[in-house]
């Protein structure tokens, strides 16, 4: 039997079971007054967005979530956001795995088990809104990808998104608390290939340099 999830009383669950993209879902949702925390979960995307116009291929079995907040913030602070997701992402696969497994977070919101990319995040923003779509690997993976699955951890979709969303309040009630600092310093324990030579990906162009971490703000160092 399907899992079902039971989310915390903030939340306000809307399960599909197919859809566009959940993040095109949510941005509608945003735009006709939804409140925070109301959440997509749908169990298939047919035209799933990734970071810089890539697909994110549907996987039966897989995660495919997007929350919305409305933060009293900045564009630039709601940013940092992504780290936010990232961190609770790294902090629920380590909670639900069986077997160890090495888990990091590559810039800027990647989640590699050991060493390959098992998760995503894609944040979309207006003035009054933050769509924060997260798409988790549980059940298999594309070419070159991991899956939680694969790595040992046995955990359903609808256990993923429990215990994903409970971790994304406790941080976003943390961030609005206390700003950044305290999401930077989780997010940089779980850093990879910090010192080292990355290559980074623009719209117009790529350009390399030593990876040092993420500044006080959220950007590169
Ligand atoms: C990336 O790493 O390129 C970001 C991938 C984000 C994928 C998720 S799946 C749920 C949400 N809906 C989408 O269309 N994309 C995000």
């Amino acid at each position: 039997m399907t899992y079902k999830p039971e989310l915390a009383p903030a939340f306000n669950l809307i399960e599909l079971p197919s859809v566009g993209s959940t993040n095109d879902h949510a941005k509608q949702l945003a735009r006709s007054g939804y409140p925070a925390f109301t959440t997509i979960w749908a169990h298939e995307q047919t035209a799933g967005k990734g970071r810089q116009g890539n697909v994110w291929t549907s996987v039966s079995g897989n995660l495919y979530m997007s929350i919305l907040l409305r933060p009293a913030a900045t564009a630039a602070q709601n940013g940092q956001l992504s780290f936010l997701a990232a961190v609770a992402l790294a902090e629920t696969v380590k909670e639900l795995m069986s077997k160890p497994a090495q888990i990091a977070l590559k810039w800027p919101n990647d989640l590699l088990l050991n060493g390959k990319k098992a998760a995503g995040i894609l944040l979309e923003a207006e003035e009054d809104w933050v769509v924060m779509g997260i798409g988790v690997n549980v059940a298999g993976a594309p070419d070159g990808a991991a899956s939680l699955k694969e790595c040992g951890t046995e955990a359903e979709a609808g256990q993923v998104l429990e215990k994903l969303s409970a971790r994304v309040k406790d941080l976003y009630d943390l961030w609005v608390k206390n700003g950044f600092t305290p999401i930077r310093s989780q997010w940089l324990h779980y850093a990879h290939n910090v010192g080292m030579t990355i290559q980074v990906r623009m719209p117009n162009e790529t350009f390399s340099g030593k990876f040092l971490g993420i500044d006080d703000a959220g950007a590169l160092e």
